[in-house]
């Protein structure tokens, strides 16, 4: 009966411990949690598998402890955070956009762009949250095909921290069939940006703000990026100037080889399918 007490005292505490560790965390910090707290539960698993003795529980408890551990420290790394911060501070929202410098951004319309592709060597294709939002991923393999029957060289860029869970931008386009060796890892893609004719931002903005290579007062600074201003020309589709989840502007929509494409990027990137068609 006393255990029983006992025990009903632990799953009370438990959950107010678990309520209040998680009510916290913002939105976009709930994937590093949540593989954060499967590495927990492959540690319980583990040390229950010790007090009943059974090896299996032990081995596979451990198993998902260490893999929960490694996808927390990945994400963390690529976000430039520690899960300190991720966990007990938040991402500090910079406020003060006002800098006293008119800043203008060219726009196109997705029409206009069809020459600049046709004339490329290669195209590097850099997906982001949006095009998860738009769900574009059908649209951009139509375009990677069309680009290649033009001999065009089409690769994907894909950032550790591209959207808003581990692997998002990977489902996304395996699920739009394509293939799996045009993707391209941050250090494996950076250094091709700069013989690069168009890098292709598709709904991406903090995992390609240049301020996190260089301002030191900027809340990216040192998380590493994409290079996709080195490349000839930069086409940047997005709905509009909005900022992305850190919260801030972007420097690159300012540069001069840069170019918006304002839309939906499932519309934008299907009209400038149709226009190369
Ligand atoms: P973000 O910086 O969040 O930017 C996404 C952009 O997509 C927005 O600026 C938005 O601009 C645009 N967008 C939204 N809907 C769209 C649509 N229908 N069509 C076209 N554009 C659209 O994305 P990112 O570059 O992928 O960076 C990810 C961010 O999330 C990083 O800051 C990262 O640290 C954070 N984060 C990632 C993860 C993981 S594990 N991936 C976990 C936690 C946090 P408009 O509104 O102007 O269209």
């Amino acid at each position: 009966d006393q255990l029983f007490d006992y025990f009903l005292w632990i799953i009370i505490f438990s959950l107010v411990i678990g309520y209040y560790f998680v009510v916290p965390i913002g939105g976009a910090d709930m994937p590093v949690v949540i593989a954060l707290l499967n590495s927990f539960s492959g540690l319980a698993a583990a040390a229950t598998g010790f007090v009943i003795q059974n090896d299996a529980l032990i081995i596979s408890g451990a198993l998902v402890g260490a893999s929960g551990i490694i996808l927390t420290n990945i994400m963390c790394k690529g976000m430039n955070r520690t899960i300190w911060n991720v966990l007990f501070v938040g991402i500090k929202v910079s406020t003060s956009t006002a800098e006293g410098v008119q800043k203008t951004a060219k726009s196109y319309e997705p029409e206009d762009t069809v020459v600049i592709f046709e004339n490329a060597k290669q195209v590097i294709i850099v997906p982001g949250y949006g095009m998860a939002v738009a769900q574009a991923q059908h649209m951009c393999h139509e375009l990677e095909k069309i680009l290649e029957e033009k001999s065009v060289t089409v690769k994907y860029a894909i950032h550790p921290v591209a959207g808003r869970m581990p692997g998002h931008m990977n489902v996304l386009l395996a699920e739009a069939n394509v293939a799996y060796d045009k993707l391209y890892d941050l250090d494996q893609i950076n250094p091709e940006f700069e013989q690069t004719d168009v890098a292709l931002v598709i709904g991406a903005n903090d995992v390609v703000n240049p301020a996190a290579r260089h301002d030191k007062s900027s809340p990216i600074y040192g998380m590493p990026i994409l290079d996709v201003d080195k490349s000839q020309t930069v086409f940047v589709l997005k709905r509009s100037m909005n900022f992305g989840y850190a919260g801030i502007d972007n420097e690159l929509f300012y540069k001069d080889n840069t170019i918006m494409i304002f839309g939906d990027a499932k519309d934008t990137v299907s009209r400038l399918v149709a226009e190369l068609k």
